[in-house]
Formats: structure tokens, sequence, C-alpha cells
């Protein structure tokens, strides 16, 4: 059966399906999934039972992955490639480190120097009822955004740290987590090099704009996430187990909701693409 493509949302997203993602895909077979990707920003994989080696080995066919070294207390202790985005409490019983990963609308690695191109997620544990991710179309954002505000923000730059909700829970790692990555201009925006098209690039971790005081920056960073993940724009995803899904973090944003209850298992892992350079330490 060949590949058939089934949109997810008006703004973005699409499901592959008749793919079978533990076999090798051929050329034509990948060149109309990277199409799809470059076109709909999310691809949704259903029903992939595949074991880690299978993940890793289909990301990187989207290029070279991450080793997480950013964050090394999420990664899988034996696959580099792989980060953990789980509640399962660590050996000891402490809270997992991960529990709440992703929890404030972002697109990943935005605090290093070299962003993500994209990454893939599958679903290993879900809960019967929510823990829902929220995705949303950054090409729509900044399309939408008036001449005048485009033109204020081009040459505009946010400063991304790799902080976290809930920072009382973890004040050491916070600590750690900002020595391993001291905070970074990113342009608000980006040209997507693939595309070509200019997209919205900012996000709930983005604490202030480079040369502008805390004052100042917030409400336009407030106004720009507020706009950016207007309801159009979003796709909301309810995870089943052996989903796979694959985002653009060039031109997508997401976030992961936590509506789900306590006490019940949300088991993820992900690998993490490459992407090119961009932005520059604030020293
Ligand atoms: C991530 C992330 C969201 C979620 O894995 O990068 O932000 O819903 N996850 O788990
Ligand atoms: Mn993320």
């Amino acid at each position: 059966m060949s590949i058939a493509v089934r949109p997810l949302s008006h703004a973005l997203g699409a499901e592959i399906q008749n793919v079978d993602l533990a076999q090798p895909l051929s050329n034509s077979e990948f060149d109309q999934i990277h199409r799809t990707f470059l076109e709909k920003g999310i691809l949704l994989f259903r029903k992939q039972q595949i074991t880690r080696e299978q993940h890793i080995a289909f990301s990187r066919r989207f290029g070279e992955l991450d080793r997480h070294d950013s964050l090394p207390r999420d990664r899988h202790p034996d696959y580099p490639e792989l980060l953990l985005v789980t509640n399962i409490p660590e050996k000891d019983g402490t809270q997992s480190a991960s529990k709440y990963t992703g929890q404030l609308w972002h697109s990943d690695l935005s605090f290093t120097l070299e962003p993500s191109l994209g990454s893939l997620l599958r679903g290993i544990t879900i809960p019967p009822v929510g823990g829902d991710t929220m995705f949303t179309n950054m090409y729509m954002a900044y399309d939408t955004l008036s001449d005048g505000m485009k033109k204020m923000i081009e040459p505009l730059h946010g400063i991304h740290t790799g902080k976290r909700k809930l920072l009382d829970i973890h004040a050491e790692h916070e600590r750690e987590q900002n020595k391993l990555n001291p905070p970074i201009a990113q342009p608000l925006v980006r040209v997507h090099p693939e595309t070509g098209r200019k997209a919205l690039y900012v996000g709930e971790k983005v604490s202030c704009l480079a040369g502008m005081t805390p004052e100042e920056s917030k409400p336009i960073i407030d106004y720009l996430v507020r706009h950016a993940t207007r309801p159009q724009f979003v796709y909301r995803h309810q995870w089943q187990q052996d989903d796979i899904i694959l985002w653009d973090n060039r031109c997508t944003m997401h976030v992961a909701l936590g509506d789900y209850a306590d006490g019940e298992i949300r088991h993820l892992e992900r690998t993490t693409v490459k992407g090119t350079p961009s932005g520059y330490y604030l020293q």
C-alpha cells in the first residue's frame, strides 16, 4: 500500500499512514515524508511498535542526532540519543527530573547555539485520559502580524534560557542547568533554512529582549506568545501508545499540558535532530 497523508488540523500537521517505521524506508518514500514534513510542520505516525534502535535509525534519516549534552540529567543512560520525558520516579524514589518537561510553550534547544531542526517523540506509556501536547504554527504567527509589528521585531533578539516550570522543586538542578547553558540571544524572526519562509521564534521561556529592560520586554514577549498560540494556529494531540510525532522546531512551538491524574504513568522518549547554528552568548 502506498503512503497516505491525512491532515491533522487546519493550521498544521499530517498523519502519515501505511508506513512501518520498523522497516527501512525507500528513498522515494522518505522523500514524500520529508516533503510533507516541510509543508505541514508536524507528522504523526500511529501504531509504530518499534525498538529504541529503530527509533534512532528512523530519526537519523532527518540528520545528525544531538547527544543531549545540554540536558545530561534527562538522557537515557544507555542511549545518549534518547531524551526521557517521564514521570516515573528515579530508583531511589525521588521525582523524575523530566516530570514537567515542556510545560511552557517552547522550541527544543532554543537555549543552545545549535537549536534543534526537529524532534521525534515516541509515546510509550500514555495516561488513560489526557497528557496532551499542543503544537502551533510559527509561520502563520509571523505572517498574520501587521507590517508595523514585523518591522519592529525584525532586528530584535529574545534571551533564551533552559528554565522550566516549578523552579522550586528543582532549584539545584536549575542552577546546574544555568551553568551548563548560559543565556543565549536568538532572533525573534528566523528564516527557515529549507523553505526560505520567515517564522516567529519566541516562547514562554524567553525572559527578556536583548538590549531592553524586563519591563520593556515583557509586554512585547507576552503579546507575541499570546498571538502565536491563538487556537486557530494550534493542533492539540491526544496521545495513543505507539504514536510517534515529529515536529519541525524551526517553524513550530509546542507545550505539554500536564492534564492528567496524579499517579498515572506518562513515559515518552525523544530523539533530537541537530539544526544549524543560531544565536549568540550575551556576555
Ligand atoms: C519534548 C516536549 C512535550 C510533551 O519532548 O520536547 O516538550 O508533551 N514534550 O511531553
Ligand atoms: Mn520540547
